[in-house]
């Protein structure tokens, strides 16, 4: 196996869920990650020592996801200079907006990537895309995906359509 590219983190195993559509968006355009369990709270050493090391490993984006009180993707970001896309995980009574503010409200200096409250999928993609900067092939297959978002859109469109009378 090939240097992933791209950390996935989670503060719990429970958050898998809501970033497995990040794996499936990494997976898609062939790009090398790894998963991790690391949680700001419980293992906050081993959180910093994998934010610290990350970009010498070879590393280029960290996409973390957290629920409640979310403090890894910031926490992250706090010990890495590399781009780290914060995924909110809607684990609690208030529904995500908790992790949501939690992670979007950084202070300047230490910016988070923030996707929406359960936003994995655009994790993803927004990985691939800092990545496709660098990378003309990524960058042909991502014009391609685009491409066929919106063929998608244009036959719903047509669907709708025809299913109406005028
Ligand atoms: C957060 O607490 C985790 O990111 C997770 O979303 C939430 C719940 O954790 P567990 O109940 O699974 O331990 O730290």
């Amino acid at each position: 196996m090939s240097q992933p590219l791209v950390g996935i983190a989670m503060g719990s195993a429970s958050d898998l869920a809501t970033l497995q559509p990040a794996i499936e968006i990494v997976e898609r355009f062939g790009v090398e990650h790894e998963l991790r369990v690391l949680s700001a709270h419980r293992t906050p050493d081993a959180m910093a020592d994998y934010a610290r090391a990350a970009a010498s490993r070879g590393l280029r984006v960290i996409i973390a996801g957290a629920g409640g009180a979310a403090h890894l993707p910031g926490m992250l970001a706090a010990n890495t200079v590399l781009p780290v896309i914060g995924v909110p995980v809607n684990t609690t009574a208030l529904n995500g907006l908790d992790a949501l503010l939690s992670i979007v409200q950084m202070p300047r200096g230490v910016p988070v990537a923030t996707v929406a409250i359960g936003g994995g999928a655009n994790a993803g993609l927004l990985a691939v895309q800092i990545l496709a900067t660098s990378d003309d092939e990524l960058l042909q297959r991502l014009l391609a995906y685009k491409e066929e978002l919106a063929a998608t859109a244009r036959q719903q469109d047509a669907d709708l359509r025809a299913s109406r009378p005028s």
